[in-house]
């Protein structure tokens, strides 16, 4: 016979990655680094240019709408692929509140 907490274990171990938990910093990293650079400003570790845009320009990021910049990042825009199938709705928004925000602020993530 299983146990109380082998059974609730086994439940919560299946379960998805709710918004909650998911690490939209790693998230960043893994998807996003790639052609905005680990630290948003679009360059590499080099410091060459990678083609996406940078995102780290506290004063022209300022100047954006969050539904614009999550509506960019769902559907894409220009080079930029969509997100729509790696990520919610509710993620896209808490990406710019949460990583993309403060990276410009501090001018790394
Ligand atoms: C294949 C390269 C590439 C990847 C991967 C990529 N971007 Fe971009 N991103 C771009 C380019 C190029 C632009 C400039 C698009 C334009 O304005 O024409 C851009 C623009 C943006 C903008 C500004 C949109 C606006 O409305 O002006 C945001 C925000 C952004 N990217 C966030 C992200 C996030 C978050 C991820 C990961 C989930 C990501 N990007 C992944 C290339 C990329």
């Amino acid at each position: 016979m299983i146990s109380r907490a082998a059974a609730l274990l086994l439940a919560f171990s299946t379960l998805p990655l709710t918004a909650e938990v998911r690490d939209l910093k790693a998230f960043f990293q893994e998807r996003c680094a790639v052609c905005h650079g680990p630290d948003g400003t679009g360059r590499g570790a080099s410091g060459a240019r990678l083609g996406g845009r940078n995102l780290a320009e506290a004063r022209w990021l300022a100047r954006q709408e969050e539904a614009g910049l999550v509506a960019s990042i769902l559907k894409g825009r220009g080079a930029m692929p969509g997100f729509r199938r790696q990520l919610s709705e509710a993620e896209a928004h808490r990406l710019v509140k949460e990583v993309l925000r403060p990276v410009a602020a501090r001018k790394r993530p």
